[in-house]
């Protein structure tokens, strides 16, 4: 359905309020605009990002975020933050969604590392040390008896928490292209380095409060807030001594490796308890403008960069950014699920193109699966030539109740449609191959499943890359920031604690800026990646 026509069914104070003020800031902007025609090429990237947003799974996957949301922690969520002191933080600080994640940085200040950290060759920054450490008051009191155990600070949302939630694997200190979009968008700086975490909170905190917000949510392995102010609609739950080495209990410190993973796994499809409501109306994407999102390094093709779009253009799509969230921060707009909308439709065909791409066998199976996705569409009675008819109505089943506010919500929808535009015609091309053709053979099993090859191909869906049931002392292990070697991120697989605790050595890790430990003499030869405090 043109996006003109439903502007025009939209009810009359959408049309003036909405339909209108978009098209005319679209206009005002020249040439470089969001557009409905770059959003359907960009159709794949858009559909993954909206179904991977706050989930771990996907977004390990495609950790080159490109989109921006209003994203909001209701009242009364629990949140974790592991130091060396009892003292709540100031903040700009780092609090974690799950337990074990924080555990990790509970240490005795002894234990952590300088907060400046060396460039490289060198460990990344301690992520959650606090920002405005003092270098040589650091010095001086490492060894004050009170920084000498860990500490696991527990809070609790006193009221919504309004933040941008910044998608992929924002918190993944890399040069890969997963922080262009806070480094070159967001701050506006292409000279920052990597490492430097504590002048990126502090500006993506000063861009967050003058527009009304209290920090960002970002991923690496587990999600976290940069919350900006710790006094802010926070209520210390407790901050509990942390076990030492000699105390009882505290024999399996630093916390496992593997128990983190398996706390983290637990988030792929949800964060869970709905934690975190995302405003999909709000999604402001690089992906719905004309930018140059090649990335420069051919052996990364798939992973979208900004490093090619100049200065004006990211500026562009900042200031929109900035215009939704102040026309939306209130959060009493109508938002459309779009999530729930793509899962929709990768609940009724993922399992099905999968197997008829790779598995069918016999023209009759491969039929009668077809004839099962698209027997609805048809109205038999119909001279439909080509399914022309049959097609549209296959492409907009997901979505043609839907009425867009948002000039986002049109560039998702376009997105989506296009997505489900690619599945819809591929079926109904196989399905003139192997059920119209009353000769189909095993030549047009090939040519069936070959079509629907190319399909699965694009759509690069993240639930093909699952593991299927892993044991119980196992986890799916996909490569998180800091963790993982190449083959997890390529081909996640089921590992044991032994599997998981041993890797990666040296030039394994998936992650080629990360630095990682030489084999303690002690540990015969066996990495241990528990913990950053190792290294
Ligand atoms: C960019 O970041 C670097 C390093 O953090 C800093 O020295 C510089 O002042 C920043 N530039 C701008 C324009 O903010
Ligand atoms: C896009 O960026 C890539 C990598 O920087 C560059 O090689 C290419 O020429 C650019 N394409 C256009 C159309 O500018
Ligand atoms: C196709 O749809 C249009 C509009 O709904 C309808 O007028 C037309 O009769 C349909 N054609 C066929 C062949 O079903
Ligand atoms: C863990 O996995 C490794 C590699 O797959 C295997 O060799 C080993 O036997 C497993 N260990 C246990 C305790 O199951
Ligand atoms: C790591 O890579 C470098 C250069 O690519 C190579 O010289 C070195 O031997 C490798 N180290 C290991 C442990 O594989």
């Amino acid at each position: 359905m043109p996006s003109a026509f439903r502007c025009a069914i939209a009810p009359l104070l959408a049309i003036l309020l909405l339909c209108t003020p978009s098209s005319a800031r679209v206009a005002a902007n020249g040439d470089f605009a969001p557009s409905e025609a770059v959003a359907k090429q960009n159709g794949f990237q858009i559909f993954n990002a909206v179904h991977s947003a706050v989930r771990q799974w996907g977004s390990s996957l495609n950790h080159n975020g490109l989109s921006l949301f209003l994203a909001t922690v209701p009242e009364g969520v629990l949140l974790y933050h592991g130091t060396h002191t009892k003292e709540p933080p100031l903040g700009p600080e780092w609090l974690s969604f799950e337990i074990e994640h924080a555990e990790n940085f509970a240490r005795p200040r002894r234990q952590r590392p300088p907060p400046d950290v060396p460039s490289k060759p060198g460990p990344p920054p301690e992520h959650q040390l606090p920002l405005h450490g003092n270098t040589e008051i650091e010095t001086e009191e490492r060894d004050d008896p009170r920084d000498s155990h860990g500490y696991l600070q527990i809070y609790q949302t006193a009221r919504p928490v309004r933040l941008l939630y910044i998608d992929g694997m924002g918190a993944a200190k890399t040069s890969m292209g997963t922080l262009d979009t806070q480094d070159f968008l967001l701050r506006g700086n292409r000279s920052t380095s990597f490492l430097g975490e504590g002048s990126r909170a502090a500006d993506l905190c000063e861009i967050a409060t003058s527009w009304g917000l209290q920090g960002v949510i970002r991923m690496e392995a587990g999600f976290e807030i940069i919350k900006c102010d710790f006094s802010d609609s926070l209520r210390l739950v407790s901050s509990n001594q942390r076990p030492g080495d000699s105390d009882r209990g505290g024999t399996d410190r630093p916390l496992q490796t593997f128990e983190y993973m398996r706390a983290v796994s637990q988030r792929y499809h949800s964060i869970g308890s709905n934690r975190v409501a995302v405003d999909y109306s709000s999604m402001v994407s690089a992906l719905f403008y004309p930018l140059n999102l090649t990335n420069p390094d051919p052996s990364y093709s798939h992973l979208p960069r900004l490093i090619s779009s100049t200065d004006a253009q990211l500026k562009a799509v900042k200031s929109r950014v900035a215009d939704v969230v102040h026309d939306r921060r209130n959060g009493d707009h109508p938002i459309i699920d779009w999530q729930g909308v793509v899962d929709m439709v990768v609940a009724r065909y993922a399992d099905k193109l999968i197997y008829m791409a790779e598995g069918v066998n016999s023209v009759e199976t491969l039929m009668g699966e077809v004839n099962g996705l698209l027997n609805l569409h048809i109205d038999y009675a119909e001279d439909d030539k080509d399914f022309i008819n049959a097609t549209k109505i296959c492409t907009a089943f997901f979505t043609n109740h839907i009425t867009p506010f948002t000039q986002e919500d049109y560039m998702v929808l376009a997105g989506i449609e296009s997505v489900t535009a690619s599945i819809c015609s591929a079926l109904f091309a196989v399905r003139k191959i192997v059920v119209t053709d009353h000769n189909a053979d095993d030549k047009s099993l090939a040519a069936g499943r070959a079509a629907l090859q190319v399909l699965v191909k694009d759509l690069k869906w993240s639930k093909w890359k699952e593991c299927g049931r892993c044991g119980y002392d196992e986890v799916c292990f996909v490569a998180m920031w800091p963790f993982g070697d190449k083959m997890s991120h390529e081909q996640p697989n089921c590992r044991n604690r032994t599997s998981v605790e041993g890797i990666p050595s040296g030039n394994s890790s998936y992650w080629p800026d990360f630095w990682w430990p030489r084999p303690k003499p002690e540990s015969k030869g066996r990495l241990s990646i528990s913990g950053h405090g190792d290294l």
